[in-house]
């Protein structure tokens, strides 16, 4: 299939971490998998892609240009950058929403912070909400619960074309896993429940619903 010749396409993928101190860092327990899948079934499909990648255990894949970051605010930088020219952009990343206020320089020692350690977190930029330009936008909901009715309300708040709504509490489901069980909810509110399927055939399940959306950009 090459529905997708020509186009240019940004994905994010992994969990971005954010330092505490040299040593240590919040994130979360994406493995970049649904990401890839995604690079990989747009570069399958002909388009040009971009994978904006936090840490993760896979190899870089081949004719894809593969961008690395660490933390949240690289990956805006990063993705900024990326969709200059970009036809689409996908953010199946895990982004962390808070990050240490301040990341100390040196390890911090168990002696001298004693019994309790109070870590101050601020947010960290709402990249899907602020990164600006045109071209479709993509989010991923990773839910635990009101999947649909949060899903939706992430569509609307961060004004995206497109939102695949990640039931996580399902067996083989979400993070860490081959298999996802997702449903894609669009702006005008169509709805399409997808079975538990491999996170390739919901990467192309995904595209064949952009592909109508950039053709109209
Ligand atoms: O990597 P895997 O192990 O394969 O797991 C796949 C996945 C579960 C990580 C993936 O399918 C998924 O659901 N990704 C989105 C996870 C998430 O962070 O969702 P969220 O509901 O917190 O965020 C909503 C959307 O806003 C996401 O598209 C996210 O990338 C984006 N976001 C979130 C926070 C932030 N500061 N900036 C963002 O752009």
């Amino acid at each position: 299939m090459d529905d997708l010749t020509g186009k240019r396409i940004v994905v994010t993928a992994g969990g971005t971490r954010e330092a505490i101190d040299p040593v240590r860092y919040i994130s979360n327990r994406s493995s970049g998998k649904m990401g890839y899948a995604l690079a990989e079934a747009a570069r399958d499909r002909g388009a040009k892609v971009i994978l904006v990648t936090a840490p993760t255990a896979l190899p870089d894949p081949s004719g894809i240009e593969v961008v690395h970051i660490v933390s949240a605010v690289q990956m805006k930088e990063a993705v900024i950058k990326a969709t200059a020219q970009a036809d689409a952009l996908i953010m199946a990343a895990a982004v962390a929403d808070y990050q240490p206020k301040s990341a100390v320089k040196e390890k911090i020692k168990r002696q001298t912070a004693g019994a309790e350690l109070i870590l101050e977190l601020v947010r960290t930029p709402d990249i899907l909400a602020e990164v600006k330009g045109n071209f479709i936008r993509v989010g991923f909901a990773a839910e635990s619960e009101h999947l649909l009715e949060n899903a939706r309300d992430k569509l609307k708040r961060k004004n995206l074309d497109l939102i695949i709504a990640n039931d996580i509490t399902a067996p083989d489901s979400g993070f860490d896993v081959d298999t996802n069980k997702v449903t894609l909810i669009d702006r005008d509110g169509k709805l399409e429940d997808l079975p538990l399927m491999s996170k390739r055939e919901v990467a192309d399940k995904i595209l064949d619903r952009m592909v109508g959306m950039i053709g109209k950009r």
